[in-house]
């Protein structure tokens, strides 16, 4: 195998041990848990890779500014520091801090929608289509259709299909579209990146039609990593030139600080027009609180400044990226399928062809979920059928266009052991695929059910 390098930038200060259960301990954990992985306890888990959202390890500095954080009510210095971090790295003039992503989505996206029909995106992330439902409108998806084609190399899956867009746009009047939404990167494609020319291109077509353009930013160092490596314009571009050309001229944007401001807690609305600033600050003080809290403690927000800086050096992105690169090749040289060029967060394997024998109502993905925490204690989860759930109309089990065993790696958290574990474990589970079982529900929710359901296994 060819040799990926990733030099870590940082050596290791504080460990949090970690429990080893035998395959016994772990085959009885799961069945009590109703093979939900959500269902188990964090502390019988050795490799957590359901989320790489609030699960990083924050570094010395930030730690220091947690001692730090200003916890006056209104005007606090960590505040300050924000602005001033998020200022220079974004370039836009109106800055909020909420508590997470979908408090960002809460605060804003009814301001958008107000009176609209339509929110488009590449993708929208669950919680932001649950947000564009929750304020009247209907969310609809445009990504390029390379994104479905797990095995296509292309350099920029999650990529806007400008020509669909357009023709949503003539179809559905433009101003029945409140806002046109760009998940940077597409975390639903499998973390794949978007290039600056289909930001601009995506962009420039909103604003000859009048429509507010809008960046979901969760992972927007990531992204611009990629851009550097594959898009030849950006190549001797810094990180932090490339996040400003994608954000030059949207007209707002969402963020998850739990991802590349490498926060266990925050978020941000960005903002260019003052009048509906005004409304996000109104919104924010009913749902979050003050202004210059926004639903934080002020030494979360203190970490935050610090975060967001230590998210775009460069060094940092080359270890991180290079993780994902280390453990997709080792993937790749065992045969075993997953949404390729491996994105930025996670590796999505691709459950649908490495399980050809399970149809999606008995969840590919979830089985292969399960047999990774049965094999070697790792938690992954379902990003398929099982996730998708029901018709809400018909109570029909919906089929998902992906099958997805999204194993999403937290930053700073594992090394290189572990993630040979988690590809060993991957390629002992290959050599029996063909024995392995689909699931069926036998209790679960109306709604987001994949979090609470119980299973059982097929015989
Ligand atoms: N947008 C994207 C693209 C996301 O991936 C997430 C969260 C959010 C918005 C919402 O942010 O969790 O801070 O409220 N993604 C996590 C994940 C939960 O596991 O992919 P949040």
């Amino acid at each position: 195998m060819k040799r990926i390098y990733f030099p870590e930038p940082f050596r290791i200060k504080s460990v949090e041990p970690l429990a080893i259960l035998t395959r016994e301990e772990r085959e009885q954990k799961i069945a009590e848990a109703g093979y939900n992985v959500f269902s188990l306890r964090s502390r019988d888990v050795y490799i957590d890779l359901l989320t790489d959202s609030g699960t990083g390890a924050m570094s010395s500095s930030q730690w220091a500014g947690v001692m730090m954080g200003d916890e006056s009510y209104a005007g606090a210095d960590c505040y300050y520091a924000v602005q001033k971090s998020a200022g220079r790295i974004f370039g836009f003039p109106y800055l909020q801090i909420v508590h997470q992503g979908r408090a960002a989505e809460k605060v804003l996206l009814p301001i958008l929608l107000e009176g609209k029909k339509y929110a488009i995106a590449n993708m929208h992330f669950d919680t932001t289509r649950a947000h564009v439902e929750l304020a009247g409108a209907r969310a609809i998806d445009c990504v390029v259709p390379e994104a479905l084609d797990t095995l296509s190399p292309y350099d920029f899956k999650g990529n806007m299909d400008v020509a669909r867009l357009e023709r949503y746009i003539a179809d559905m009047g433009a101003s029945n579209i409140g806002v046109v939404i760009m998940t940077v990167t597409n975390n639903s494609a499998g973390g794949q990146p978007v290039s600056v020319e289909n930001i601009h291109a995506t962009r420039d077509l909103c604003h000859r039609h009048g429509i507010k353009f809008m960046i979901d930013a969760a992972r927007y160092a990531e992204n611009a990593y990629f851009i550097k490596q594959r898009e030849p314009a950006y190549r001797n571009a810094t990180i932090p030139e490339i996040v400003r050309a994608m954000f030059e001229g949207a007209d707002c944007f969402t963020m998850s600080a739990k991802k590349d401001a490498i926060v266990n807690m925050g978020g941000l609305i960005g903002c260019r027009d003052k009048a509906v600033f005004e409304l996000v600050k109104q919104r924010t003080i009913s749902f979050e609180g003050f202004v210059t809290y926004g639903g934080m403690s002020g030494r979360d927000i203190e970490a935050l400044a610090r975060g967001l800086e230590e998210g775009v050096d460069e060094n940092y992105l080359r270890y991180r990226i290079g993780q994902m690169e280390y453990l997709a090749a080792r993937l790749e040289e065992a045969g075993i399928p997953f949404q390729r060029p491996v994105g930025g967060h996670a590796v999505f394997v691709d459950a649908k062809k490495m399980l050809p024998h399970i149809p999606y109502y008995e969840f590919p993905a979830q089985a292969l979920a399960i047999e990774l925490y049965r094999e070697a204690g790792i938690r992954a989860c379902d990003i398929g059928s099982y996730m998708l759930g029901n018709d809400p109309d018909t109570g029909k089990q919906l089929e998902a266009e992906f099958e997805f065993t999204r194993l999403a790696i937290p930053r700073r958290v594992y090394t290189q052991s572990h993630l040979d574990v988690i590809a060993d474990a991957l390629i002992n589970i290959s050599e029996r695929a063909s024995e392995i079982r689909g699931y069926r529900i036998v209790e679960e929710p109306p709604i987001l059910r994949h979090f609470t359901a119980r299973l059982a296994p097929l015989g």
